[in-house]
């Protein structure tokens, strides 16, 4: 299947990824697309190992809801869970309408479409509400409802493509979200988004596995929770001037307008 924005594609671990042609990316990796969510961000969060009969998580980037799917076919099954996702496209739900896995993630696959096209589903066990709209404004929504999340599941398109949701403002707001025992997973390691998180209040971490060929980043507000990137690599991250980080005070400036001012400003520090 075709359409004018987006491409199907069927990456190494049989299940599809979708190419955005206005992001010029694939919304996984060519690696393994279903794989991807659970290794890189269901696993490390942490939640599957969480006791408590409520969970709640936030996932940045609803995509193809690859990242809900992973997490839903893992969660213990007596445990409630709400899902807060955010997503500012609609315009590849026909992609979506015709997935299929062949196996249990079906079931769930079912629940996690129709929270897609109706904007929220839930059966008392399992609830998920996706917030349509840029998700700079759906978090500051989500500030008002007092909810705090176990885990965040930073999944937008890369830093260079979609700066807006990987600035230090950005990185602020969602540290108020965050159960202090919570982790933030991502597949980015960019010097400007390890700085942006260190500088909102985050300790960092590697998120590793054998089978990624590329490193990426967990963070967290409870010291001691994982093993920390080292205070010295720290310092060389922060020296960098590629680390300037992208900026956004007002959370409603446009993408180039910040990729812009980040390029000033890593001028301005080299003269
Ligand atoms: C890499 S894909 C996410 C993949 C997804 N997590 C999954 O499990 O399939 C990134 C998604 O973020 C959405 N997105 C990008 N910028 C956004 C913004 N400012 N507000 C809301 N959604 C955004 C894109 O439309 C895209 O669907």
């Amino acid at each position: 299947m075709k359409n004018d924005k987006y491409k199907m594609v069927v990456t190494e671990d049989g299940s599809s990824s979708l190419y955005s042609e206005n992001f010029t990316e694939l919304m996984h990796t060519r690696h393994g697309a279903f794989n991807e969510s659970l290794e890189k961000h269901v696993i490390p969060s942490l939640i599957l190992n969480k006791e408590k009969k409520q969970l709640n998580v936030l996932d940045i980037g609803f995509g193809m809801g690859y990242n809900i799917l992973a997490l839903l076919t893992e969660i213990k099954k007596n445990q409630c869970i709400h899902i807060d996702s955010f997503e500012f496209d609609r315009g590849y739900i026909e992609f979506l309408r015709n997935l299929q896995f062949n196996d249990e993630k079906d079931i769930y696959y079912s629940k996690i479409f129709s929270a897609f096209e109706n904007g929220t589903y839930s059966d008392g066990i399992i609830s998920i509400s996706v917030h349509f709209g840029d998700a700079r404004t759906s978090l500051l929504n989500l500030l008002n409802n007092g909810r705090l999340y176990d885990a965040v599941f930073q999944d937008p398109f890369s830093p260079s493509k979609n700066c807006e949701l990987w600035t230090l403002d950005y990185f602020k707001l969602i540290y108020k979200l965050m159960c202090d025992d919570a982790v933030l997973t991502t597949y980015s390691n960019a010097f400007q988004v390890r700085r942006a998180m260190s500088e909102a209040g985050f300790y960092l971490a590697r998120n590793v596995n054998s089978s990624f060929r590329k490193e990426g980043t967990l963070c967290f507000k409870k010291r001691g929770l994982l093993p920390e990137i080292s205070d010295q690599e720290l310092l060389e991250i922060i020296n960098n001037y590629k680390s300037v980080p992208f900026r956004d005070d007002t959370l409603k400036a446009d993408r180039e307008y910040i990729a812009e001012e980040r390029r000033k400003e890593i001028v301005r520090n080299k003269i």
